[in-house]
């Protein structure tokens, strides 16, 4: 007895004319049914939560959240909800943030009936489909490999985490590989990018070769399946994380195009419980669209002051794009317990406390790298992996509670 689905459909504005207004245009509309308004992003959420809509038709400039947060926190929390912005704005910055947070369309208002009811009909088919796809499959196992497949399966899209020094050298390369393995399980996989493009040496400390790299996938961004992304990836079967490699050749880094990379990621959250970033510590494009979609960003700071400098700048430009200071775990590397600038010091100059402290070990660090066997894997017990294990802990604390107050390590 198939019954055509009504597409179910939640109007989020803080303003009640425009509520109305959209209201008006859909009311004729047979196939539309509206379920819900919503007057701010968290009433959004909520809502999203407990009606599940097909579609959420989105404001993005409303006083308690914007709706590029909301848009964010609905697809994590209904995956299948689809996401169309309504705004003023049409500016491709704004787009492309909406994209990124995992909007399916964007208007410009006031709308015309006809692009109004042609977005929702094409995300509201969109949103059946996944969710239908989500219920057959949601029991089995998805079909790559032998391992047990990550992700896809109803379960909630993975976190993005970048590990980002703004001075080159200061050990992000050897944190993030080792913050990786830590965080990977049998249950929640872990994914490491090495978006460091044109001398990314994740490979190198994992001793892997470099068949394929992330340029086999970035393309081919919005065609992504599972076992493309397992072809590609280099299984690390040390540890059970997969990697993405850097291209081979520093000149083929141009090739790779920030917004397909950014699509790329979106992709590997339903995959993988954590997907990791290295990064240069040059602002590329890709670092860039890599800072918009972390959930955490693992900024590192050495206790020199050309890099404690540099990570004042950054935290400048983060503040001034609006990326929340509770999103950064500001961690300090090669730390010498005799040198009198401190990580409560420089937490405190910086307003950004320095909860994680990975002491300098020149034996442990340099011979694993030489190894290519990170030290979390061999030398557990040792002060530097101990420190690594506690960031991760702090990472997964972070990402259950993301409105956290940061830690007080920084203050008096
Ligand atoms: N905690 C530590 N103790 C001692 N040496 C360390 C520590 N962390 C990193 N190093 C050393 O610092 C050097 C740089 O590390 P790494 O390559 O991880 O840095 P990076 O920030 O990724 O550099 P790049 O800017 O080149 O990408 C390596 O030789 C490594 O052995
Ligand atoms: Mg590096």
């Amino acid at each position: 007895m198939p019954i055509t689905e009504k597409i179910r459909v939640l109007i989020v504005d803080d303003i009640s004319e425009t509520r109305e207004n959209v209201r008006r245009l859909l009311q004729f509309d047979n196939a539309v049914e509206v379920v819900g308004m919503a007057r701010g992003g968290q009433e959004a959420i909520n809502l999203s939560q407990s009606l599940k809509p097909d579609v959420v038709i989105m404001d993005i400039n409303m006083p308690d959240m914007d709706g590029i947060t909301a848009t964010e926190a609905i697809r994590r929390k209904v995956p299948y909800t689809q996401i169309v912005i309504l705004s003023v704005q049409s500016d491709p910055g704004y787009m492309r943030r909406a994209m990124l947070a995992g909007a399916r369309d964007f208007l410009t208002k006031p709308p015309s009936i006809d692009d109004l009811t042609a977005a929702i009909h094409r995300a509201g088919e969109m949103a059946i489909d996944e969710r239908s796809k989500l219920a057959s499959s949601f029991p089995t196992a998805s079909t790559t490999g032998g391992t047990s497949s990550p992700g896809m399966a109803g379960k909630p899209l993975g976190k993005i985490i970048m590990a980002y020094s703004p001075k080159g050298g200061s050990g992000t390369t050897t944190i993030v590989t080792n913050l990786a393995i830590a965080l990977h399980s049998e249950e929640n996989h872990a994914i490491l990018i090495d978006a460091s493009l044109q001398f990314g040496d994740v490979a190198v400390f994992l001793n892997e070769q470099v068949k394929n790299s992330l340029l086999e996938l970035v393309p081919r961004a919005e065609e992504l399946d599972p076992d493309v992304v397992k072809d590609v990836a280099i299984h690390h079967s040390a540890s059970g994380i997969d990697i993405l490699a850097a291209p081979p050749r520093p000149e083929m880094a141009e090739k790779v195009n920030a917004d397909q990379f950014g699509k790329m990621l979106q992709y590997l959250r339903q995959m993988y419980a954590y997907v990791l970033l290295d990064t240069s510590s040059y602002l590329t494009d890709v670092v860039q669209v890599s800072i918009e979609a972390a959930d955490l960003i693992v900024l590192i700071t050495t206790q020199d002051i050309p890099a404690i400098k540099n990570a004042n700048s950054f935290l400048t430009l983060t503040d001034a794009s609006g990326i929340k200071r509770e999103k950064i775990i500001f961690t300090m590397n090669r730390f010498d317990k005799r040198i009198s600038i401190t990580p409560e010091r420089v937490g405190e100059s910086l307003r950004q406390p320095i909860p994680i402290a990975i002491p300098l070990d020149d034996r442990i660090v340099s011979g694993s790298i030489n190894r290519g066997v990170p030290f979390v894997i061999d030398n557990k017990a040792q002060p530097t992996s101990k420190a690594v294990f506690q960031l991760a802990d702090l990472v997964r604390e972070r990402l259950t509670n993301p409105e956290g107050q940061p830690e007080a390590a920084g203050k008096k």
